[in-house]
């Protein structure tokens, strides 16, 4: 897979990405995942912080709004327009995760990539970016879709009590999957499956030691955020995403 490939994939959902995430995050960032993220960044404020394949920005401008000092980068241009066009107290920059070539050496107290280390194509070259882009203890935060539970693979039973998945590949086999639009998207998605424990032993080859894991899912604080008895099940009884919390213990070179 060629990066103006996968430039062009994201080109083309960068709209309905924003319509997606909009300013708040999608109900499984908001229920899920982003309760977590924030319990890992802990405070955030007066730190230097890298969010890698950023989007349209509604994680950037959070952060900012935290007090932190925020670059964001994205490999599709279209969605640094859309970030652009929210917030100019972000600095955003179109550029591949795989090098992060523009930014300097442990310019970063901390890197979250939220939702991208399942579509980038080279696991080890990302993480090794974000090792040199890191302070000596530096932490990284990667959440990213639940391998084991793909969600274009899935058939939910109406009442959401029974959800059936469709394995046609081996779970082992490391491959690139395009899957069809989903809700109000038009355009196909790419991203690319492997099994868990190649994330895990990525982690350890980058020099990352994993401080924190969690599967995240919605917790009783949250439940008033469902809309219905049957999302709050939903949310309740699968993950959709893993998160780590990486500290950075030596650099690699
Ligand atoms: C699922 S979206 C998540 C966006 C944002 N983090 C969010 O949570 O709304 C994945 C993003 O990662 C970007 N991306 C994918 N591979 C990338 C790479 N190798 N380098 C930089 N950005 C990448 C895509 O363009 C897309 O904006």
């Amino acid at each position: 897979m060629i990066e103006s490939d996968l430039e062009y994939f994201w080109n083309a959902v960068a709209n309905d990405w924003d319509i997606q995430v909009g300013e708040h995050g999608d109900t499984n960032r908001r229920f899920n995942s982003d309760p977590v993220l924030w319990q890992f960044a802990s405070d955030v404020s007066g730190l230097v912080v890298l969010d890698a394949g950023c989007g349209t920005g509604y994680l950037s401008r959070q952060l900012k709004q935290k007090g932190a000092v925020v670059t964001g980068v994205d490999i599709s241009e279209k969605m640094i327009v859309i970030a652009r066009s929210k917030s100019s107290d972000v600095d955003y920059i179109v550029g591949s995760c795989t090098e992060l070539g523009s930014l300097s050496d442990k310019k970063f107290d901390m890197v979250i990539a939220n939702y991208m280390l399942m579509d980038s194509p080279d696991l080890e070259s990302t993480l090794h970016a974000f090792n040199r882009v890191l302070k000596n203890d530096g932490i990284a935060i990667v959440i990213f879709s639940h391998p084991c539970f793909p969600q274009g693979k899935k058939f939910c039973k109406s009442d959401n009590n029974e959800i059936v998945y469709v394995w046609k590949n081996s779970y082992f086999e490391r491959r690139q999957c395009i899957e069809p639009p989903w809700g109000h998207f038009t355009s196909d998605f790419i991203w690319f499956h492997r099994p868990l424990s190649d994330y895990w032993k990525a982690f350890k080859r980058a020099s990352f030691y994993v401080d924190e894991f969690e599967e995240p899912r919605i917790t009783p604080e949250h439940y008033h955020l469902a809309e219905s008895e049957q999302q709050l099940k939903k949310h309740q009884i699968r993950p959709y995403s893993v998160a780590f919390r990486l500290v950075k213990l030596a650099d690699i070179g």
